[in-house]
């Protein structure tokens, strides 16, 4: 890990951070994967790491450069993630910006399918590991556990089963319905759903989302000792 700045919010922190899609196997040349740009998640880790945090980024294939100051470890599956995602722990902050895909397929083919008189091959898919749940109900949970909710609608809503349902602290939500140009674009709106209540943000800059956000975590932090 490369040294951490001794000044800001989050000096003396651990914080890890998850980011971008994951890709998942279909055979040597072909994924299942999402839209996510890995902006939001990256964006994070930037502003923790400037606060003085130490950060380890993990984080699916994504077009974006390194974050200064930040230990990156990069995963293509959901299943590489989770285990990148254990080595990284213990943490005091813990923060899962991913889009982990949902499912991945049974069986990898070997070899890449070819086209066939058989017609279009058809794949069984089985559910990934959840992460976020994973570890907010692990023996290594970190203080404080965030976890962000794409949704298309009833946004509010959905957040509010997903906090109770993965047990974590906060919710960050965002609508990501395509009218929203949200998905890759520059800009998120977001929805901080706790058991306290829900406080809706201004459209804002993925890099302003990310400092309030790290502000945010750092009090927290600070209240919960
Ligand atoms: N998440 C995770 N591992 C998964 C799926 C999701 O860590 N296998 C995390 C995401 O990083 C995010 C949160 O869980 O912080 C919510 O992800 P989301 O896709 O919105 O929730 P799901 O539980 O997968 O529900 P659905 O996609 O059906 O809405
Ligand atoms: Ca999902």
């Amino acid at each position: 890990l490369r040294a951490a700045k001794t000044e800001g919010p989050l000096a003396g922190r651990r914080v890890l951070v998850t980011s971008g899609p994951t890709h998942e196997p279909i055979d040597p040349v072909r994924v299942l994967a999402n839209r996510s740009s890995g902006r939001q998640g990256h964006a994070i880790a930037a502003a923790a790491a400037k606060a003085g945090a130490e950060v380890v980024l993990v984080s699916g294939p994504v077009s974006l450069p390194d974050p200064a100051s930040v230990t990156v470890v990069k995963v293509e599956s959901a299943r590489e993630m989770l285990a990148a995602v254990e080595a990284a722990l213990p943490a005091d902050l813990a923060v899962f910006a991913a889009a982990v895909a949902d499912w991945r397929v049974a069986e990898g083919a070997e070899q890449k399918i070819k086209k066939g008189a058989g017609g279009p091959p058809s794949l069984a898919l089985v559910e990934n590991p959840d992460i976020l749940a994973t570890v907010s109900r692990g023996l290594a949970r970190p203080q404080l556990v965030v976890g962000f909710a794409a949704e298309t609608e009833n946004v509010v809503e959905h957040a509010r089963q997903k906090l109770e349902r993965k047990g974590c602290d906060l919710i960050v939500a965002n609508d990501v319905s395509p009218a929203t140009g949200i998905m890759g674009g520059e800009a998120n709106t977001v929805h901080l759903v706790s058991p306290g209540g829900v406080e809706s943000w201004p459209a804002m800059s993925k890099e302003a989302v990310a400092e309030a956000l790290v502000q945010r975590f750092a009090a927290a932090l600070k209240v919960s000792g």
